[in-house]
């Protein structure tokens, strides 16, 4: 592809077209207009629970197929394999205390200096382990428009200034619900008999993501709150938008293995 399209005016503009009516979307449909941060991130350690009160790592963990999970992991790539890109963007856009616990929280999630250890390597192991396909880019077009929108959402908050507030609030969401979740898909992948580096990343995700919730709960939002109170229902938003996408995938991925079909626009082949 050009890359000079990067910058393309013509493109940019069908792009801020189309993220002015994901935004609406998000928050009329996503969001309660709260601005009470600590009620909402108390709230997400309660694990979110799906249409029929079964998460889908609840569902994974307990009745997972490996096929589900092999459909579950082609979807999570779209973000995975570039894991934590989006959420570094904001990073000039922070200071102080929120600043150093934003590139405290990143410096683990690129490897703590080790590449081998990047968390987008770990995943690609993973993928390779389910003998699914690890290049960046492969499972766009497989993946449901529910996959698509969380992916969409974090560069159209990473991408913008205005937004670093919501950015925030979806990258708490995602390091506070993660420990819970990954111990369940870990237990899954076991199950199954995936193999150890599929059962890696999730395994590392127990572990580290417990102590980021910490950095990213009293550093993170705690500072930005500091530095700029009038952040706070921006926060929310992106913490209430993260939810909802989520509960929308996990509805039409419960659905799908529910009735033993895919969940994927295109099946994988076994
Ligand atoms: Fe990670
Ligand atoms: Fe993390």
């Amino acid at each position: 592809m050009d890359e000079n399209l990067e910058w393309n005016p013509a493109l940019l503009g069908v792009r801020a077209a189309a993220e002015d009516v994901f935004l609406d979307a998000l928050r009329r449909d996503g969001g309660t207009g709260s601005k009470d941060v600590t009620g909402v991130v108390d709230a997400l350690q309660v694990e979110p629970v799906g249409f029929d009160g079964h998460s889908v790592s609840h569902h994974l963990q307990r009745d997972g197929e490996l096929w589900q999970l092999r459909e579950y992991a082609a979807l999570r790539s779209l973000y995975h394999l570039k894991e934590a890109d989006p959420h570094l963007w904001v990073v000039p856009r922070l200071t102080g205390r929120a600043k150093a616990g934003m590139v405290a929280v990143e410096f683990d999630e690129f490897g703590a200096g080790r590449a081998e250890n990047i968390h987008a390597r770990l995943f690609a192991d993973l993928m390779t382990d389910l003998g699914l396909n690890a290049q960046y880019g492969h499972y766009p077009d497989a993946a449901p428009a529910q996959a698509l929108a969380t992916v969409n959402m974090m560069s159209l908050f990473g991408l913008h200034r205005r937004l670093r507030g919501a950015l925030v609030g979806h990258f708490a969401a995602v390091e506070i619900t993660s420990s819970p979740g990954s111990r369940g898909l870990a237990t899954a992948l076991r199950r199954v008999g995936a193999g150890p580096a599929a059962q890696r990343f999730y395994d590392e995700h127990v572990e580290a993501d417990a102590v980021h919730e910490q950095v990213v709960r009293h550093e993170v939002i705690g500072g930005l709150l500091e530095d700029e109170p009038a952040l706070a229902a921006d926060i929310v938003m992106g913490i209430e938008a993260t939810g909802h996408l989520e509960a929308l995938l996990g509805d039409h991925l419960l659905t799908a293995w529910r009735d033993g079909r895919s969940a994927l626009r295109t099946p994988l082949t076994p």
